[in-house]
């Protein structure tokens, strides 16, 4: 199957907005996508049709009761995960991480210790770093200033002590994409568990969870197509045994066990047809096999946008490129600079009054800003390439940016 852009693009209601005359060109997707026609429809057609509480003996709750598996299934085939029941829906990422957090406090013993990284989003900072109020030691890797994870570092703050090592597949900040498998193997050498922040991954990347084998994996569906909602893997019968926050008469096991009060059902249908929006590039007889292949099409897209946007950015002698090259191996399509002279904020406000959508300042890793000394140049100017950008925006972007030399 082809990947048509003009007719992906028709996919999307939002492309249409015109902000001052110009097409809004949405750079942003690393905040969080666009949405496509199929998912808006399955939010509302869940309101239209099957609007219900879950578990009840009715044709609506028994409906919502079947999406929501449903959901399951198809975000287990989005990660290559063994089963629907290794996957946890949450309000976002960041509320299932705190959840997991207080879940994983409650085996913690004095002397514990726990390894987060530098390079990390502080949504998989904080959760961890939370675990000092129970006695654990957290210790923060440091990061390169090529915005690599220091694994040397890493080396030597790993030890039979470590309980849990937290560490992003992709960072939201640089693009740098982290050998996961390695930290998988070290990890599991100490007997530590690994937790993956998956959330700029997913987006840009086919997903294999049964592969890589972490032991707990976090992604946002807001980020890939959906709306917003938090998506939990757990290898299977982990989560059975930890001791989460939890009602009486909730359900005991996994995947419902972390889940408190009513799931939002109708973005959780949403977030079903994202995963299909997806596998419909794709070809293969089974949703997996679709995914895998869907994902590869916006992987190969992406990337050669990305690469065309670095490499004349590159050129401008009045920009700073920061993170690994793509000559030097695997990274996210994302792109994150400053301009001479000019403050971050007032670069993105400028591009964004052109109807260039990019942010600019710190996206909540913070270690990052602090750590490449970012504060007086107002964090980084960021641009993330999506499915449905094109050359045309690309090329405009550019030009925006050129005329940002003082
Ligand atoms: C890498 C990364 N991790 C975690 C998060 C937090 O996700 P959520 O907004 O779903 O809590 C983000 C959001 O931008 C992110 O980019």
């Amino acid at each position: 199957m082809s990947f048509d852009i003009a007719q992906r693009r028709a996919d999307f209601p939002s492309l249409a907005r015109v902000v001052a005359g110009h097409p809004a060109a949405y750079f942003d997707g690393p905040g969080g996508t666009q949405v496509p026609r199929h998912v808006i429809a399955a939010i509302s057609s869940y309101y239209e049709t099957s609007n219900a509480n879950a578990h009840g003996p009715f044709v609506t709750s028994v409906e919502t009761d079947a999406i929501v598996w449903e959901t399951r299934e198809a975000m287990a085939a989005f990660l290559g995960a063994s089963s629907p029941e290794t996957i946890s829906f949450g309000a976002n990422m960041t509320s299932l991480a705190f959840a997991l957090s207080r879940a994983i406090a409650r085996s913690i013993r004095a002397g514990d210790e726990v390894l987060v990284t530098d390079l990390d989003h502080e949504a998989n900072r904080g959760p961890w770093l939370a675990l000092a109020e129970h006695g654990a030691i957290v210790h923060s890797v440091k990061m390169t200033t090529g915005g690599q994870i220091d694994m040397d570092d890493f080396q030597s703050k790993l030890s039979d002590k470590t309980k849990l090592v937290a560490v992003g597949y992709s960072s939201n900040s640089l693009g740098t994409v982290n050998d996961l498998p390695r930290f998988r193997e070290m990890s599991r050498s100490v007997g530590a568990w690994l937790l993956v922040d998956a959330v700029h991954y997913a987006p840009h990347f086919p997903m294999n969870a049964s592969e890589l084998d972490p032991d707990f994996l976090l992604c946002s569906a807001y980020k890939f197509y959906g709306p917003h909602i938090g998506v939990l893997y757990c290898r299977e019968g982990l989560l059975d045994s930890l001791k989460t926050d939890k009602l009486r008469p909730q359900l005991d096991d996994a995947p419902y066990r972390i889940e408190t009060g009513t799931l939002n059902f109708a973005a959780l249908n949403g977030v079903k047809a994202a995963v299909e929006y997806i596998a419909s590039f794709g070809d293969g007889d089974t949703l997996r096999e679709r995914v895998l292949d869907g994902m590869a099409i916006i992987h190969r897209y992406e990337d050669e946008l990305a690469r065309h946007f670095y490499t004349e950015l590159a050129k401008m002698s009045h920009v700073t490129i920061y993170g690994q090259p793509f000559t030097a191996g695997l990274r996210a399509p994302t792109v994150s600079f400053t301009v001479d002279g000019v403050n971050s904020e007032e670069v993105a406000k400028l591009l964004g009054e052109q109807g260039l959508f990019v942010w600019g300042g710190h996206f909540y890793a913070l270690r990052v800003y602090e750590s490449l000394r970012l504060e007086d140049k107002g964090g980084l100017v960021r641009v993330g390439i999506s499915l449905y950008n094109t050359r045309e925006e690309v090329e405009r972007l550019l030009e925006a940016i050129r005329g940002l030399q003082r």
